[in-house]
């Protein structure tokens, strides 16, 4: 089979052509980090707008890189949420008119659905896994047991692990789009220069909390002269630093209480846009290995939005019996725990 899968839930448009064998045919994306630059983080209606007009172009990219028409393709899928409305809709409109007009069947994939089961595209990871998902809006540990079948163990109670990334880099002057701007600067500063808050780490849950971290931050700022690159430098590296053991301490927890009630499970999956980040890939790796499992990261490419993870899901749901009719709506809110 080969799928289209189409994303536009916030600020790329993305589509992709995907076959049943796991090949990437094409995996078209465009960012539209040029346009919200200048406001320093993204604007819906601007996001909306752009989505508009470049679905189509970004659609015809895909087809001609994949080498085949749209009358080959046998599914298509699209974002239909979480996300920015107005981007949702421009996708899934676009989505469901080729559907109707070319007499495709049609699925409506979850974005974070799509993270979660990038790892089986790309390494055919088995089920099931306890997943990670960092990503600019969520922030949370599941345990994944099939396509569909999502147990939320716990997460962020206030930012999302990106949008922190996202405002510290603000905050410090690092230029849109701060996450991986931040990584850039942190590699030349000195990671223990700084002390920062590491909120909830003594609560034996699984909820995370970044605010505290973030006035922690704030608070350092207000003490240091900015305007000396070391000193940006220095406060990137150390709260890359705080995040990476935040999340360790987690991860151990996470895996200890899957180990407890889940009997053989043996993979760990870490996904989303903040996943591509080397430095915590490293540190979460070995914690993975040090707990005797086996640790699995979408290649950096495909930890950030893509329509390939939105084809593939597409298809294992597909194959599951779970097609959607035309009348799907966007869902701006839509946990992924919840079975549709
Ligand atoms: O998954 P994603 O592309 O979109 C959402 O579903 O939210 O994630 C985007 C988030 C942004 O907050 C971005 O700053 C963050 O992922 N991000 C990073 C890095 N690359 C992207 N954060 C830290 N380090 C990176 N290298
Ligand atoms: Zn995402």
């Amino acid at each position: 089979m080969k799928i289209l899968g189409i994303e536009s839930s916030c600020d790329d448009t993305s589509i992709a052509v995907v076959d049943s064998k796991r090949n990437i045919l094409a995996n078209e994306v465009l960012s539209q980090n040029d346009i919200h630059m200048l406001y320093k983080g993204v604007v819906p209606e601007l996001a909306a707008r752009s989505h508009v007009s470049y679905i189509d172009l970004t659609c015809k990219k895909a087809l001609e890189k994949s080498g085949i028409t749209i009358d080959n393709i046998d599914l298509i899928s699209a974002t239909a949420g979480p996300g920015l409305i107005g981007g949702l809709l421009v996708g899934l409109t676009f989505a469901k008119t080729l559907a109707q007009v070319k007499n495709k069947p049609f699925v409506a994939v979850n974005h974070l659905e799509g993270h979660a089961l990038t790892t089986r595209l790309t390494d055919n990871v088995k089920f099931p896994f306890l997943l990670l998902l960092v990503s600019g809006g969520h922030t949370n540990f599941y345990f994944v047991k099939s396509v569909n079948n999502y147990l939320n163990l716990g997460g962020t109670l206030d930012d999302a692990l990106g949008e922190a990334f996202d405002k510290v880099a603000k905050m410090i002057g690092i230029e849109f789009p701060g996450g991986p701007n931040l990584e850039k600067i942190a590699k030349k500063g000195n990671e223990n220069a700084f002390l920062f808050a590491k909120p909830l780490i003594d609560k034996p849950d699984l909820n995370l909390s970044f605010s505290g971290l973030k006035t922690s931050v704030m608070q350092i700022i207000r003490e240091e002269k900015l305007q000396d690159l070391s000193v940006k430098a220095n406060i990137a590296a150390s709260f890359q630093k705080t995040i990476a053991e935040i999340l360790s301490i987690k991860l151990v927890r996470a895996i200890d209480k899957s180990d407890r009630n889940i009997q053989n499970f043996k993979n760990v999956v870490i996904s989303g846009g903040v996943a591509s980040n080397e430095y915590l890939r490293i540190k979460l790796k070995n914690i993975v290995k040090e707990k005797n499992k086996d640790c699995f990261f979408p290649p950096v490419n495909l930890c950030t939005d893509n329509g390939a993870m939105i084809a593939w899901t597409g298809y294992e749901r597909y194959m599951n019996g779970l097609i959607n009719n035309l009348d799907f709506p966007a869902k701006p809110r839509w946990p992924l725990e919840e079975r549709k």
